[in-house]
């Protein structure tokens, strides 16, 4: 079947089909990790639907809304060889009618780690995730594990407001020398690119640790190495709440850092089991 692009609420209506239906968010410029997530989306689902949309509500005044990726056509070309059935691209204007008042908070944890240098951004997550699952009605939707604090926002979100729809992870795609993949990379220069890679270096060297204090030292002893990555924040939390870990702790852990690499921003995160 052909790919059928949907840009309002009346093409995603006349695109349904019987059966289930998974939805992947998406900002667009798809690489990899996106492809993960929609093929877990087409193993669980007779309907698979990807969006595609830049959203405003998410960026800072200062952040790189405008100069993000765009690049629909080739996104196109992902989807078709992926197998997707519809592709939801709605403007802005379909998005956000004149007047709009009423948005999704993400409470304090909203306002921790990743939340306090980019002040309102979750809120603005949810509230086109929120509309997003109004508009399309998936039984389920895969969103990746390496905007960690984003997917157990979503979890949150759905619990808390009785959302009817089903919440998979998908793990971190990484480039082979351990880059995890982002939109973002196509920001780097060759240069950049090397200096970003102190990020995963610095999880992987705190990844083999065993008590809290000493993953958070290993980690930050080996981002101290590389003077040219600006980071904003380190820190060892609880993938539920993202409340820091104290010692002693059991259970899973988060170890996430964003740094500054030239004029890009990059987050990274892995999962540490402590005994
Ligand atoms: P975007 O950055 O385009 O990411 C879309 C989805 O792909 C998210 O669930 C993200 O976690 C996942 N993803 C990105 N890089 C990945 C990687 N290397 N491995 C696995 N998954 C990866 O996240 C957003 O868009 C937006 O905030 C959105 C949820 C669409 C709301 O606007």
């Amino acid at each position: 079947m052909d790919l059928i692009v949907a840009r309002n609420r009346e093409d995603l209506v006349a695109a349904r089909r019987p059966g289930t239906v998974a939805l992947v968010p998406t900002m667009g410029a798809l690489h990899e990790g996106h492809r993960s997530l929609i093929r877990q989306a087409r193993e669980r689902a007779d309907q698979v639907v990807v969006s595609i949309f830049v959203n405003p509500l998410q960026f800072g005044p200062n952040e790189d809304f405008s100069r993000y990726p765009r690049t629909f056509d080739d996104d196109l070309d992902v989807c078709r060889a992926e197998g997707v059935d519809v592709v939801f691209h709605p403007g802005v204007d379909d998005m956000y009618p004149p007047g709009r008042q009423v948005s999704v908070s993400a409470g304090q944890m909203g306002d921790v780690v990743e939340g306090e240098f980019r002040p309102g951004h979750f809120d603005g997550v949810l509230t086109v995730v929120l509309k997003l699952f109004n508009l399309v009605r998936p039984d389920l939707a895969v969103f990746g594990e390496k905007d960690a604090q984003q997917l157990a926002l979503i979890r949150r979100m759905v619990a808390d407001l009785d959302v009817p729809v089903e919440i998979l992870g998908a793990p971190t795609v990484r480039e082979p020398d351990g880059l995890a993949m982002s939109s973002r990379n196509r920001y780097l220069s060759a240069e950049e690119r090397k200096v970003a890679l102190g990020l995963s270096r610095a999880l992987r060297a705190g990844a083999g640790r065993r008590t809290p204090d000493e993953i958070r030292t290993a980690a930050r002893e080996e981002l101290d190495r590389n003077p040219e990555l600006k980071v904003e924040y380190l820190v060892l939390v609880d993938p539920r709440t993202f409340t820091e870990v104290k010692e002693p702790y059991e259970g899973v852990a988060v170890l996430a850092v964003a740094a500054r690499v030239g004029g890009t921003r990059l987050i990274d995160n892995v999962t540490v089991t402590l005994t």
